[in-house]
């Protein structure tokens, strides 16, 4: 039976992706999204976008009342590891304000199904290997801090309320749709792919490497970079999930790649140099993250689709080359 859902932030990158899935399985939304990071062509013309701050409380109330829901989706928030270390009170405010307020909204509402994007910047240095459930949370950044507050209070919401919650923690979200018609676009551009191709295209300067000397292989970081295809349809499985309480998985394609081999397979794609210079380091970026995502491939069955480096970063390609400005002035 189709569904009814409520996605914050589904004008953005993976809440975009994630609204697309929904669609194409039937189920209708409603986008709540201030418009600040997500584009309006981002949601599709028949998809209602209350276009509102998750600050607003009385916004919040009105659209949580709205329902009912068959489940709240929660994007919306402030994301960028190296602004939280410029600025942590403002993260902490914003992540933690707003995601009280609307899981607060959900309690009072009778929602019984919440699905929180949390990260794998929680983690902190957790050093070499695959980083699974039950690995120590010691975030290292306020960004990181600001989500795991988050995932506490959904705890405490399920305890206490009975509100079921899959939390999903991604690991590095990164291509687009590979129906291309939705991919990554934010203002400023501040993650690897994306640069990296720009700086093959020469729209950029030649890409900042932020460290050469961390303890890996070629001295730049690893991450696990998963494609946000493949993260929509996790969202679609731990939904699901619900129906037997509540969970938290770790969300990556359990393989690392450095920041050299990004730019590697940059040039392999785009055909193009990746001009590039080492840089100094970024504070709050650990030196590897790659996770150990078994416990969601055994309780749901997902398993990334477009698992290779090369295949994530072509549709990252086929996006900005079809969408050199990607959405435009929107
Ligand atoms: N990097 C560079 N040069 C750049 C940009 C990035 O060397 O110009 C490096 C970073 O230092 C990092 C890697 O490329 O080692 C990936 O950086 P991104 O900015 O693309 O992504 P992050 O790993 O910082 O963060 C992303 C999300 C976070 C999330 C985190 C979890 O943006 O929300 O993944 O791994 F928490």
């Amino acid at each position: 039976m189709a569904g009814r859902f409520l996605v914050t932030g589904g004008a953005g990158f993976v809440g975009s992706h994630l609204v697309a899935a929904l669609r194409a399985r039937g189920d209708s939304c409603v986008v709540f999204d201030d418009l600040s990071t997500g584009h309006r062509a981002a949601v599709p013309a028949d998809v209602r976008l209350i276009q509102a701050d998750l600050a607003d409380a009385a916004a919040v109330d009105a659209a949580v009342a709205d329902g009912p829901w068959d489940g709240v989706f929660h994007f919306a928030a402030l994301s960028l590891v190296g602004d939280s270390m410029r600025d942590p009170c403002r993260y902490l405010a914003a992540n933690v304000g707003n995601g009280l307020r609307l899981i607060d909204a959900c309690v009072r509402h009778g929602v019984r199904h919440f699905v929180l994007s949390s990260t794998a910047a929680l983690f902190g240095e957790a050093g070499a290997g695959p980083i699974d459930e039950t690995a120590p949370i010691a975030p290292g950044s306020p960004y990181g801090e600001s989500k795991w507050m988050l995932e506490r209070a959904l705890l405490w919401a399920g305890r206490i309320h009975g509100l079921r919650s899959a939390v999903l923690r991604y690991f590095n979200a990164a291509g687009a749709d590979p129906e291309g018609r939705l991919g990554e676009d934010h203002r400023p551009e501040t993650h690897l792919i994306p640069l990296a191709i720009d700086a093959a295209l020469g729209r950029r300067p030649p890409l900042s490497v932020f460290g050469t000397d961390y303890p890996t292989p070629d001295g730049t970081c690893i991450r696990d970079y998963v494609h946000v295809t493949d993260l929509a349809d996790a969202h679609l499985r731990a939904l699901a999930r619900l129906e037997q309480g509540s969970v938290t998985y770790n969300l990556g394609s359990a393989t690392g790649h450095s920041v050299l081999e990004v730019i590697g397979a940059v040039a392999r794609v785009s055909g193009r140099e990746v001009p590039w210079q080492a840089a100094s380091r970024r504070p709050g970026d650990p030196a590897m993250l790659v996770a150990a995502s078994g416990l969601i491939r055994r309780e749901t069955g997902w398993a990334p689709r477009l698992a290779r480096l090369d295949d994530i970063v072509a549709t990252a390609w086929q996006w900005r080359m079809a969408h050199p400005d990607g959405y435009g002035a929107a």
